[in-house]
């Protein structure tokens, strides 16, 4: 697990954009998971303000999105959907027919979620999945349990979970949906690359966790201990608790100078 420290989230957004350009340079047919969440706000306005400047180009990318809530429709503000448009898609050149969210308001929703494996195997796999991470540990809606599933799945969300995403939902967290649909653990870890991004200093726990701690389904991101190419992405605050003591195995574990911040 190579672990990387940005002194602050505006360089972190930068650098790890630019990583995203040049992979798309070599590969320009990339397939990207993305999520969504406070933390890749600033990676995704970065990607829009580089495309404006003919930095990045998705025209040939595929993205597929790790999650989405049930039981509302695409269109609804609060749905990641939605989330995704207003922060990335509507700022890049990714053709529409290859952006992939799952379906909140299908009818079938066990369906939906087979049409999405199918559909992620179909574009050849995820190259770089990018994830985000919840407080409890958690990674897409694959929420601590004491099993987790590996396919993509329907998931009841714990209490935690609707609070932290109740800004979505005009701030009421019992108009959060009670259900998602999310990419499961297997999905994800299949993913040829996986980057996970953290910031603030509530994420410093779970983190020191995840580089340190078992493996275990109560932390689902500590499965990320099992893959061959994983980085985790942090500032400071989130790297708080592992900055003392250097995780063992970690390849790197880089301060970025805040000189080169702006
Ligand atoms: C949601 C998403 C996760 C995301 C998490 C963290 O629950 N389903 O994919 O990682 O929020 O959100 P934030 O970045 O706002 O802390």
């Amino acid at each position: 697990m190579q672990v990387t420290v940005f002194h602050d989230e505006r360089i972190l957004a930068r650098t790890l954009a630019a990583h995203i350009a040049s992979a798309l340079t070599a590969k320009p047919d990339l397939v990207l998971g993305l999520p969504t969440g406070r933390t890749p706000i600033r990676l995704y306005h970065q990607l829009g303000a580089m495309h404006a400047k003919g930095q990045v180009d998705f025209s040939r990318a595929t993205t597929f999105n790790l999650d989405e809530f049930l039981g509302i429709p695409p269109g609804h503000p609060g749905s990641y959907r939605a989330f995704m448009q207003e922060h990335l898609f509507s700022r890049i050149n990714i053709p529409a027919e290859r952006i992939n969210v799952l379906n909140g308001a299908a009818t079938d929703p066990r369906a939906e979620c087979a049409r999405y494996e199918s559909a992620i195997a179909a574009a050849g796999g995820i190259d770089v999945q990018i994830l985000g991470i919840g407080t409890n540990g958690h990674i897409g809606f694959n929420e601590p349990a004491r099993e987790l599933v590996g396919a993509t799945h329907r998931v009841e969300l714990k209490t935690s979970t609707r609070r932290s995403n109740a800004a979505l939902f005009g701030g009421d967290a019992n108009a959060v949906p009670r259900e998602a649909l999310s990419m499961g653990m297997a999905t994800i870890l299949k993913g040829r690359r996986i980057v996970m991004i953290a910031t603030g200093k509530s994420k410093a726990g779970c983190i020191e966790r995840v580089v340190n701690g078992s493996i275990t389904t109560k932390l689902p991101a500590s499965f990320l201990q099992l893959h061959r190419d994983v980085e985790l992405v942090l500032d400071e605050a989130a790297a708080a608790a592992i900055s003392a003591a250097p995780p063992a195995g970690a390849k790197a574990l880089i301060h970025e100078d805040s000189k080169h911040s702006n």
